[in-house]
């Protein structure tokens, strides 16, 4: 690997993957037999290791712990037919990890280090990839702050990691969302558009009360003037209203999703016209009552696309159109997937074969 400068390797002495039955893999439990990890002291990153994945020890001081300087990365390598594994645009999480660093006042990552860390992780826990139609190897580059002392600074040290799980598909059925106006996620000016994890644990109470009401997610909106909505949980929100694909556009209050952005190309090669602009929740109310609401999906790397069966806003419930071929939101999924999995040519480019 030629931008790691200081790479130590050792490999697992026997295979943990044929304890794994890959006919029925639940969502990141079972972890691949390697991981990466590289420590930042002293204005700089240390050796890295790639080892056998293993429990790491933390002081109880640790300041990720405390202060919440923690960020993570999620995205996916593919098994084709032909056993090929393919990385799907692995560069736009590099440059999207380090935007969520810089955010929350942690060190970079060269962004050809951490998509060559990637790429030498799958080649070693190749066998961990699943095939078949919603398999995949799902990757979670972190990166946290280990400062080992109490009191609220940037810290001047912290650990960068990468761990792998293989799984399957994240949701079996088409989804319910609820309309949140009382919690917010992000505002302007604010972490939204980091993966940073605190914006994650913020979300679990009003997602814990929502799924009590039988909402898989929730719908955000946004902050200042609580009418415009944001995304879906861990997925970015579109919507067609009367023939018209709409997509809330990309902003600090929103994360920027690598599936949401190739969504947009592949509509729009599709044939499809798609705008990003504000969308109201009133607007959606509205085009429901008018019978002009045609469809509604989530894209993000865990769940892909994921179809909306119904949205709850103050305590009406919107059902939406029943799902067939023509469905929009089927035939970009099929198109993308098809990308991601080497069963369509890849002609955007998007695909690095390991
Ligand atoms: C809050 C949030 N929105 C949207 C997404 C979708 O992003 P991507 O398509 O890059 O997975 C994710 C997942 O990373 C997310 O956590």
């Amino acid at each position: 690997m030629k931008s790691v400068m200081n790479l130590s390797v050792e490999k697992i002495k026997k295979s943990r993957v044929s304890e794994v039955d890959f006919n029925n893999i639940p969502f990141g439990k079972f972890f691949a037999d390697h991981m990466v990890e590289m420590d930042w002291h002293k204005g700089q990153w240390e050796t890295c290791h790639i080892k056998p994945y293993q429990e790491i020890m933390l002081s109880p001081a640790t300041s990720a712990l405390h202060y919440g300087q923690a960020i993570f990365e999620g995205m996916k390598a593919y098994k084709t037919e032909s056993g090929e594994v393919l990385l799907f645009r692995p560069d736009k999480n590099a440059a999207r990890f380090n935007y969520s660093a810089t955010r929350m006042a942690m060190p970079n990552v060269p962004e050809e280090q951490f998509v060559e860390l990637i790429l030498e992780l799958l080649k070693m826990d190749r066998a961990w990839i699943p095939t078949g139609e919603d398999g995949a190897l799902y990757i979670r580059p972190f990166m946290f702050a280990t400062n080992t002392s109490v009191g609220v600074k940037i810290a001047e040290h912290y650990k960068f990691m990468i761990i792998t799980c293989p799984v399957g598909k994240y949701y079996s059925k088409p989804v319910s969302v609820l309309v949140q106006d009382e919690y917010f996620r992000a505002f302007p000016g604010g972490t939204g558009a980091a993966k940073a994890a605190g914006n994650y644990g913020g979300t679990l109470f009003p997602a814990g009360e929502a799924a009590k009401e039988g909402y898989d997610q929730i719908l955000w909106l946004d902050g200042v003037e609580k009418k415009y909505v944001q995304e879906i949980g861990t997925m970015n929100f579109f919507v067609s209203i009367d023939g018209e694909l709409l997509t809330p556009p990309a902003s600090d209050s929103i994360l920027d999703g690598v599936t949401r952005m190739s969504v947009i190309d592949v509509l729009r090669d599709l044939g499809y016209e798609v705008t990003e602009r504000d969308i109201s929740i009133h607007e959606i109310a509205e085009a429901h009552k008018a019978g002009k609401l045609d469809a509604a999906f989530g894209t993000g790397t865990a769940a892909t696309i994921a179809f909306i069966r119904e949205i709850g806003y103050k305590g009406e419930r919107l059902e939406l159109p029943v799902f067939d071929e023509n469905y929009v939101a089927y035939k970009v999924k099929d198109r993308l997937e098809g990308i991601k999995r080497g069963r369509y040519e890849d002609t955007y480019g998007w695909n690095v074969k390991v």
